[in-house]
This record gives C-alpha cells, structure tokens and sequence, in this order.
C-alpha cells in the first residue's frame, strides 16, 4: 500500500556504498561533494542529459576520470551503483528514479519527489515491486533551529493550531515564470513538509486560494492562502507569496504553534520561542550544535546523505522514506487542486 510503510534490502558487503549522481546542474554540484566526503560512500558515476555538464561540474571536483554519461542505463549497467542521487529537473524525477528502482537500484531523489500525485504512486510501486530504498531529501527537517522548534512544540500538548507565512520578493529563475502556481508549484512543498515535520500530523483535506497581487512581476498566480484539517483536528494554514513589496520572512518562513499547554513560534531561521499557558510551564528547546562543523556546505545534504546511508546498512527508514514523503506533495497536488477548483479538497493517497 502507498501510504504503508515500507520495506527494503540492506547492504551487508564491507565496502564504501557506489553512488552516481544524475543531475548537474545546481543541486547536483551539491550532492556530488557530499558523497566524496562521506566516509561510507563513493561517487562512481555522473549523469546528465547535456553530457558536458556533468563532465565540466566532475572537471572542478578535480574528477576528469569519473565516468559520466548522457545514458542513465549505460551508466548503471556499467558501474553497478548501489544508489543514484536525482538531482534532475522535477519533470524527468519519475522516468530516472524508476528506471533506477528497476534495476536494483536505491534512489535518494531531490524534493519534490514527482510533478503528480499519479507519477508519485508509481514510483513508491516501482521502489515496493523491487524491494528497494527510495527516499526524497527534505534538507529543511535537518536545520538544527527546526529541530528546536519541533521539540518545543512537542512540549505544548495535542496542536490546535499551526500557522506559517512565507513571503519573498524574490525574482527567481527564469522556469519560475512558466508556472501556472509558481508559489505552490515550487516552494510550499518545503514549508508543507515542515508542517508536518514538527507537528507529526498528516494531512486529512485542504482549502486553498492562489492569486496574482496587482503589484507582482509574475505571469502565474505567485501568491497563496491555504486551511489544511490534519491529522487530530489540527488546522494549518499557510499564507505566502513570491512577490511580497517588504517585510520577507526567512527562507523557512515564520512559525506559531498552539497546543493546552502554551505557544510556541519560530522564525524560520533563529532560536524558537515559547509561552506557557496559565497553569503549565513550556521552556523553549535549545538548537544542538551542527553535526558536521567547519565544512561549507549545502544545507541539509550532509544529514540526509547520513541517513540514507544508515537506512540502506541497517533497514531503518529515512525521514524522507517515500511512502512517509508522499504525504507532502500530496498537500501540494490536493491545494493546487483546490485552487483550481474551488472547492475543499479531501487528502488521499
Ligand atoms: N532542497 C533545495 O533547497 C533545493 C535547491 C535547489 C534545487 N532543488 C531541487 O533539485 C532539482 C534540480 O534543481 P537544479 O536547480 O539543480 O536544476 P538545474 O536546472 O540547475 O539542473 C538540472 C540538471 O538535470 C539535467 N537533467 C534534466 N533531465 C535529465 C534526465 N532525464 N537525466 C539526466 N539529467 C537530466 C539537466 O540537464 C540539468 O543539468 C529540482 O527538483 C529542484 O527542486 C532543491
């Protein structure tokens, strides 16, 4: 079933895990690092439709012997990887991941795990039929403040309550202004994930609205108001917009959290906040120190690559596991669905 949770082979041999990375772009100049830094694992391979990327983003690593290629199946049946990293464009997330799948391999995709609901059912199918580890990485659920705040919430008793905005002036890359909801398209799966993440509730059924202010420089409806019913009677709700004339909140939005016993609040980026009701005391949690110091990196791929590796050795699942990750493009998929229809979407997987 798509919402169960999974299962999946380890790897016993005693050897360095053989990664490839497909995607070099952006995101996947990241990824490649992390797997030459971790101590459990290799990069054996690169992957990119426009071979040359891939070539020129090994080239700076300093990598001119890696094998790269412009064929995903050339290079798996070639290197035999353990795992690929997907870090291609979110439209071609589908056709990789289960080609990997299908041949054995285990996948640790980029966000967001597909375009559609239909695309995400199957590739979870792909990653049961071959009994393998498919996970998408949520860099944010690993910011130490995040962790803070769901700590400090956990504190507050049963939610009642949880808000975020998220508001930008941000004039993004080029493929941002070819969406039709490039708020909700793009950028809410992180903060919708977050709901989730520091909640522990799962999403029951949304309302949303998505909307063009008259002063944004978007063609596509850049701005959005949602009321998600989750899991226990919580109600989230999120406002956001990329066109926001002032006063942006962090990259991680800014946070409030209810609960019998107090509130909480987070501004997406510093140490959360608490207050107690009248009766109880709440302390707000402290942020531990970073797992891995004095390393430039990109947020959040260090510890997900950590993760994975630990769930491929030992079978415990990722954060990200795709039957638990589902459930957050499944927010995305029901609130554009409303957006487009009107009317109050119930979640399903
Ligand atoms: N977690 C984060 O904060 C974060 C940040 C940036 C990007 N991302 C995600 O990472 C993914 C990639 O983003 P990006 O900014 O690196 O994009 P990008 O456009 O810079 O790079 C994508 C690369 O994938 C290649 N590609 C496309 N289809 C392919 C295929 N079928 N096989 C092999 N290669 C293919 C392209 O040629 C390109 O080089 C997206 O899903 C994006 O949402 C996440």
């Amino acid at each position: 079933m798509v919402g169960d949770p999974g299962t999946f082979e380890t790897i016993k041999e005693d050897r360095p895990l053989r990664g490839v990375v497909v995607g070099a772009g952006y995101i996947g100049g990241q990824w490649a690092p992390e797997l030459l830094a971790h101590p459990g694992t290799e990069l054996v391979g690169w992957v990119d439709v426009v071979v040359e990327r891939a070539r020129a983003a090994a080239a700076e690593l300093g990598l001119d012997d890696l094998p790269v290629s412009d064929s995903l199946t050339a290079l798996l049946d070639g290197e035999e990887p353990d795992f690929i990293v997907n870090c291609t464009v979110p439209q071609a997330h589908h056709d990789v991941t289960v080609t990997a799948l299908r041949r054995g391999v285990s996948v640790l995709s980029e966000k967001p795990m597909a375009v559609t609901l239909d695309e995400a059912r199957s590739m979870v199918k792909a990653a049961d039929e071959a009994g393998r580890l498919f996970a998408v990485n949520q860099n944010r659920r690993f910011m130490q403040t995040l962790v803070a705040f769901r700590r400090t919430v956990a504190d507050l008793g049963p939610l009642g309550v949880l808000t975020s905005e998220f508001f930008m002036p941000y004039r993004g890359p080029e493929f941002l202004g070819t969406l039709e909801h490039p708020l909700l398209q793009d950028m809410a799966i992180h903060l919708f994930d977050a709901a989730r993440a520091v909640s522990g509730a799962d999403p029951v059924s949304v309302y949303c609205e998505s909307f063009r202010p008259s002063w944004t420089w978007y063609p596509g409806a850049c701005s959005a108001t949602a009321i998600f019913e989750m899991t226990g009677g919580l109600r989230y709700t999120f406002a956001g917009s990329w066109s926001a004339p002032g006063q942006a909140t962090s990259w991680t939005g800014s946070w409030r959290a209810a609960g019998p016993r107090g509130t909480a609040r987070w501004d997406g980026k510093g140490d959360p906040t608490a207050e107690a009701a009248e009766g109880h005391v709440v302390r707000p949690h402290p942020p531990e120190a970073d797992a891995f110091p004095g390393r430039r990196r990109f947020q959040g791929l260090a510890e997900g690559l950590e993760e994975f590796v630990t769930g491929l050795r030992t079978g415990q699942a990722p954060q990200g596991e795709c039957h638990d990750n589902i459930r957050s493009l499944a927010m995305v998929t029901a609130a554009l669905e409303s957006a487009r229809t009107g009317a109050r979407v119930p979640i399903t997987l």
